[in-house]
């Protein structure tokens, strides 16, 4: 504790984030004691040392028993304290720390400060009073809004909703600090509590509203439920019962698989860009990048390198294709403009950051090449030879293959060393997920230089082996073989879409494959027979609906017809009795008996199969990390995050059913199943 007259400043210092660990709890307690207890001091400042206040708390503890003191007992400590204490917020006051701040008697934010309750995207709800006092600074409805969503508030807004009282003149702790001593000498004395003051009245619409919408967000998640149910206790209930029932929540939740499932894929994040061996290798330059191919990824990728100040040389085939391809760019500017996301003068600086050619001469002065052209190996190899001829040395050579050898795509420049796979998803300028395929040759360097550009990109990188399909799609592929299994066992897409959406997937796989198209899975079929590669095992089950429907010109929703139909308008696809019929037929021709299959089975089987196939890519060394592919199902493939991916749910069955269903997945999978090395799991 500091003395700056009669104002006492409790600076927190536990680096690196002032996370609110225990020990920090208990210094914040005795201090705040002495300050009660001297008389020579009339008010106090809460500081963070460093970057930032407390940026959260250390969600390691939440797993455990929490250990006393606990944050409700010291925020209870500030507002018994006959002295007002003013928090000084810079970098982030989240989680606890905005609690902690909620407590005090004023708020002073530094221009650059985020501040939040974001408990609910970690599967609990705010514990140390958030949800009531948040409500009685903001009202019911915005509390709802934040609180449901986690959304972290930038300075200015804060200051104009309310959440803070004043903004730091100027950047820098000083001047913070200097401002945050001010405002506590003007209180001169006075306390102002948050919890003394009465929640705003709105119109029960406005709530019913809030409250509709973040349900619906939150897909009645209970994390969603509970706060929702706690904000609005604290218009009606007293505040020492409402802040009881808010703390008992909280520690039900946090011991629950959801927010289990959320810690562990919040490690799994910060783990995933830690590559082994890569530690103090320094990316390549990387100040233009060149995005070949202006279809659908190429330009969702030339906007996401836009967007993050990244100038583009855009390289399309012909004038056509890339006016075609401009004009998609234009109007997904002007589409942000309009509503009011974006200023037209910075649409317009994206825009002329953006360099369109035909001549692949061009990329002459770029130092990171994405390509994303057909998803054919000769083209591509072609492309990757000529472009020897034109990139600078020590130019990286990226390709957006979804599934093809990027060791064959290496291999046809005359520096494979230089070559990376960025497999982006689509579109490439909202997902999060991306995968940094390491081909056998792919330098330290070119592989950080893909890393570097991820998180340039704001994007959540994960390293794959090269393997086919890598990660995602290796296991998507597997999944949705299974769910053809399953209709020609007995179930039909209708019923196997429901179940897995009912256990939290985005969307069911044959909804999925209708959106995507059936034709580009059915042309690779063609070009795998062809090639023989197909299937390792010749006697594989394989099944034909995919094959059949695509012959009868269902090729998903822009034909009007695949698994369902589309009746013009229609905004979800129908069950229709002719991919009925077809699907009985090929059972019949096949001589299965159909039967009928629970969602139960359909989900299990769905999971195990997923579990399977990461553990056969753990074992070939694929993928490196079992939390990396958790991290790939449930950024890229729709899977529950509350879930927290396949592997986290393998991890919380027991082993000797795991190990006993996976037998029966097998046998229920016939010929040409593969099955994993359980024993990968146990250690996974
Ligand atoms: P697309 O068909 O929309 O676009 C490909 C573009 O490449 C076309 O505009 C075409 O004119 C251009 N092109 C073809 N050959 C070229 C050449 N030699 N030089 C310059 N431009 C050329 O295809 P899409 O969907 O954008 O896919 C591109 C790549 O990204 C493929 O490898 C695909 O497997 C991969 N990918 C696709 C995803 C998707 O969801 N569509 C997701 C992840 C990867």
């Amino acid at each position: 504790m500091e003395r700056d007259g009669a104002v006492a400043v409790i600076v927190i210092d536990n680096p690196p984030i002032n996370a609110g660990s225990a020990g920090v709890r208990r210094g914040l307690l005795d201090a705040i004691a002495e300050v009660a207890a001297d008389p020579g001091v009339t008010a106090a400042v809460l500081i963070g040392a460093g970057k930032t206040f407390i940026a959260g708390s250390d969600l390691r503890e939440f797993g455990q028993p929490l250990e006393e003191p606990q944050l409700p007992a010291v925020i209870a400590a500030i507002e018994a304290c006959p002295k007002p204490v003013v928090a000084a917020l810079h970098g982030a006051a989240l989680g606890g720390g905005f609690e902690l701040a909620l407590g005090c008697d004023a708020r002073i934010a530094a221009p650059g400060t985020l501040v939040g309750l974001p408990e609910v995207t970690l599967g609990m709800i705010p514990g140390a009073g958030g949800t009531q006092r948040l409500p009685r600074l903001v009202g019911i409805s915005t509390a709802i809004g934040m609180i449901c969503e986690g959304r972290r508030v930038a300075a200015a807004d804060a200051l104009a909703l309310g959440l803070v009282d004043a903004l730091a003149e100027g950047e820098g702790a000083e001047a913070l600090r200097a401002a945050a001593i001010a405002h506590a000498q003007a209180l001169s004395g006075s306390k102002c509590r948050v919890a003394d003051r009465p929640v705003p009245v709105e119109p029960a619409e406005r709530i019913e509203a809030a409250a509709g919408a973040a349900l619906r967000a939150g897909r009645n998640r209970p994390p969603v439920v509970e706060a929702i149910r706690a904000v609005r206790a604290a218009a009606g209930r007293p505040l020492n019962e409402a802040l009881a029932e808010e703390r008992a929540v909280f520690q039900r939740l946090r011991l629950e698989t959801e927010a289990a499932a959320r810690r562990h894929l919040f490690f799994a994040e910060r783990e995933s860009a830690r590559i082994p061996g890569l530690e103090g290798v320094a990316p390549r330059r990387l100040e233009r990048v060149g995005v070949i191919g202006a279809g659908t990824m190429g330009t969702g990728i030339a906007i996401a390198a836009l967007d993050a100040g990244l100038p583009v040389i855009l390289l399309e085939r012909d004038a056509g294709a890339l006016d075609t391809g401009m004009a998609r760019l234009r109007d997904h500017y002007a589409r942000r403009v309009d509503a009011g996301k974006m200023s037209a003068e910075a649409a317009g600086k994206r825009l002329a950051a953006l360099d369109p050619a035909t001549d692949m001469g061009a990329l002459g002065t770029a130092d990171l090449v994405i390509e994303a052209v057909f998803e054919d190996l000769p083209v591509k190899q072609d492309l990757f030879h000529r472009l020897d001829a034109v990139l600078a040395p020590g130019a990286v050579l990226a390709s957006n293959t979804s599934y093809l050898d990027l060791d064959a795509i290496a291999a046809a420049t005359g520096r494979p060393q230089d070559v990376v796979g960025l497999h982006f998803f689509s579109p490439a300028n909202v997902m999060r997920l991306l995968e940094v395929v390491r081909g056998t040759k792919t330098a330290p360097e070119v592989l950080a230089t893909g890393l570097a550009l991820a998180k340039r990109l704001g994007k959540l990188p994960v390293v794959a082996g090269n393997a086919f399909g890598f990660i995602g799609n290796r296991i998507y592929a597997a999944y949705r073989r299974q769910c053809e299994f399953l209709i020609e066992e007995g179930a039909l897409p209708a019923g196997i879409d429901a179940a897995l959406e009912r256990f939290g997937f985005a969307m069911g796989p044959f909804a999925v494959a209708d959106l995507s198209g059936l034709d580009i899975a059915w042309r690779m079929r063609r070009q795998q027979a062809a090639t023989q590669s197909l299937l390792a095992c010749p006697a594989a089950r394989y099944v034909e609906i995919p094959d059949r429907l695509c012959e009868a010109g269902r090729l998903g929703r822009k034909t009007g017809a695949g698994y369902y139909r589309y009746p013009p308008g229609a905004r979800r696809g129908e069950p229709d009795p002719e991919v009925t019929a077809l699907i009985e037929a090929a059972s019949a021709a096949k001589g299965i008996v159909r039967r009928a299959i629970s969602d139960d089975e359909i989900v299990i089987r769905v999971l195990l199969t997923m579990v399977n196939e990461a553990a056969c890519l753990l074992s070939e060394g694929v993928s490196a990390r079992a939390s990396d592919i958790d991290l790939v199902l449930v950024n890229g493939y729709g899977f529950p995050p509350w879930e927290g991916g396949p592997l986290f749910w393998a991890g919380r069955r027991d082993p000797a059913w795991l190990g006993a269903e996976l037998a029966r997945l097998a046998e229920l999978s016939g010929p040409g199943f593969r099955s994993c090395d359980t024993g990968v799991l146990a250690t996974a």
